[in-house]
């Protein structure tokens, strides 16, 4: 059999297992965290990913981070490196790539990806409908509002919202 119908026999079983997968009942996320681990991604320990979440690329999540419904991660070859007890809120999305869109003269489909590390450091929490774009890094203990696009980076413990994305408040005042 030629190698291009192999190759593209494989990635539809592989496909078809992955959404397998992903979309099984919450109640079933331990299956979906087994899976994961043997397709070779870095999962923590206690973490919970909810249904229809879509990995691709390099991502690494750190121990008891929490996933919900709906996301989409793609780390590319950059990756994207979640630390420990974080939230993400349903339909998020967050990439390590942009499509190259410098040459005019090119398809912006046919331009090499443009790909920075997003690093999520420990207890942040992400709130619903929230895109991360690539090159982020997300402090400690900060918390982004829902319907954020994050451009830039945000410090520890801010709590940042709108689009794009900008300190709309600190979680520090109430130490101070
Ligand atoms: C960011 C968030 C945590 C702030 O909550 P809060 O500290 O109670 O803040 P407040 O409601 O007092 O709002 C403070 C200011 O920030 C603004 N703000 C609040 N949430 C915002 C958001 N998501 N985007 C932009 N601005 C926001 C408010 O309008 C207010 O502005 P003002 O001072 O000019 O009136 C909250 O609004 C939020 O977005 N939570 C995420 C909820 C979610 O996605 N849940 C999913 C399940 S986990």
């Amino acid at each position: 059999m030629p190698r291009k119908v192999l190759v593209f026999l494989f990635r539809g079983v592989t496909g078809m297992i992955e959404t397998f997968f992903a979309s099984l009942p919450n109640s079933l996320s331990v299956l979906r965290l087994w899976y994961l681990r043997c397709a070779g991604m870095k999962v923590g320990a206690k973490c919970s990913i909810a249904r229809n979440v879509y990995f691709l690329g390099r991502v690494e999540l750190g121990d008891g981070t929490a996933i919900a419904n709906n996301c989409f991660l793609n780390g590319a070859q950059a990756g994207i490196k979640i630390g420990r007890k974080v939230m993400i809120a349903p339909n998020c999305v967050i990439v390590a790539f942009a499509h190259g869109n410098d040459d005019l003269s090119v398809p912006m489909i046919d331009q090499p990806w443009v790909e920075a590390e997003v690093i999520i450091e420990d207890d942040v929490w992400i709130g619903a409908n929230c895109t991360i774009l690539k090159g982020i890094r997300v402090g400690r203990g900060a918390v982004i509002g829902a319907n954020a696009v994050v451009t830039k980076d945000v410090e520890s413990f801010a709590i940042a919202g709108g689009v794009p994305a900008r300190k709309i408040g600190t979680r520090l005042k109430s130490v101070c």
